[in-house]
């Protein structure tokens, strides 16, 4: 895909969509369209030089169908995105997350539109599933989330087999970063608690073991995907499994505190106990290498979250 092919970017409003953005235009890319419901994200965080920003729901088809018409790639990254949403109200994830992605791949199909980017996610497809997990494992979805996803990765293939499109879902692992305020994921809620003065909330003994990958790295994959013709799934992660506890260690050193608070409190039902990916064919068919160190990763965002808390108090 050439920098000057138009872009049309689904919930680009958000946390990585509106980082996409960023590192899309930083690298030459110039011309961008954002659809977002700001139903989380801000427009007003993209609006720059080079992104027509849309406010609108992917649900409605005629605008989808106007903006599908002059798109030669879509980054599809609008979603119902919290999982114990999606365990509250079913009806509703499926609606955004699964008719919604299918109606994206169907307009995209009609408008001639064939690279379609699919935000997927490792953890809530695979469920529990012994580390490290690879796109090989079979799917065992624990949350209505994590279902829906799993659907449209299906609607991607069969989409790709039946109609030629080239379709490629990115299964993201727990990403962190600058622009994440608005988010519930657990560097941006400890960040949060941490900047009102309360004690961090860890849901059992901090034992458990995430992947955690810096939106900087994330984001030059998902350009690298936009620049390849890769179809299919791959997972982008940091490959590094990290507990609670050890995160809590170097928070306190990112931010400079000597002692950070925290509750223990009983495990949620359902939590994955221990999880990290291999990304071994994310390395061979996008070059993709994340290469920020989580101390580092973890001071930069800590400096954005103290920059910014007062435009988003
Ligand atoms: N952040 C992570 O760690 C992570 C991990 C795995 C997968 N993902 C996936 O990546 C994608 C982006 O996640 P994020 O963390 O940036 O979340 P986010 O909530 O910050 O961004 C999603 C955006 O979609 C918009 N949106 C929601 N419903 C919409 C609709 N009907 N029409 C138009 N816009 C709508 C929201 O306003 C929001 O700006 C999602 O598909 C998510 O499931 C994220």
């Amino acid at each position: 895909m050439a920098q000057e092919s138009s872009i049309l970017i689904t919930g680009g409003a958000g946390f990585i969509g509106s980082n996409v953005v960023e590192h899309l235009l930083a690298n030459g890319y110039q011309n961008l369209t954002v659809i977002d419901d700001e139903s989380l994200g801000r427009l007003k965080r993209v609006d720059r030089p080079g992104v027509t920003c849309v406010k609108g729901d992917i649900l409605d088809e005629a605008l989808m169908a106007s903006l599908l018409a002059g798109a030669d790639a879509v980054i599809h990254l609008a979603a119902d995105t919290r999982v114990i949403d999606s365990i509250e109200n079913p009806a509703y994830n499926f609606e955004v997350n699964v008719v919604g992605s299918f109606r994206l791949l169907s307009l995209a199909r009609d408008a001639g539109c064939q690279r379609i980017i699919n935000a997927s996610t490792g953890g809530a497809i695979l469920g529990d599933a012994p580390p490290p997990v690879s796109e090989e494992l079979p799917a065992r979805p624990l949350a209505p989330y994590g279902a829906a996803k799993l659907a449209v990765e299906g609607y991607c293939s069969a989409f790709a087999g039946a109609y030629g499109m080239k379709t490629l879902s990115l299964r993201f692992s727990n990403v962190y970063g600058p622009l994440s305020f608005h988010k519930g994921s657990v560097v941006a809620a400890f960040y949060k608690s941490l900047l009102n003065g309360r004690p961090l909330t860890v849901y059992g003994d901090g034992e458990q073991v995430r992947d955690f990958l810096y939106v900087g790295d994330l984001v030059a994959g998902v350009r690298r995907a936009i620049e390849t013709d890769a179809t299919g799934v791959l997972q982008l992660g940091s490959s590094v499994g990290t507990s609670i506890n050890t995160l809590i260690a170097l928070m306190a050193e990112a931010t400079g505190r000597r002692e950070i608070p925290v509750d223990y409190v009983p495990a949620r039902q359902g939590e994955t106990r221990i999880t990290w990916c291999c990304i071994d064919r994310a390395r061979e068919v996008l070059g993709f290498e994340p290469g920020t160190r989580l101390a580092e990763g973890l001071a930069n965002t800590w400096n954005w979250f103290s920059e910014n808390v007062t435009v988003f108090k």
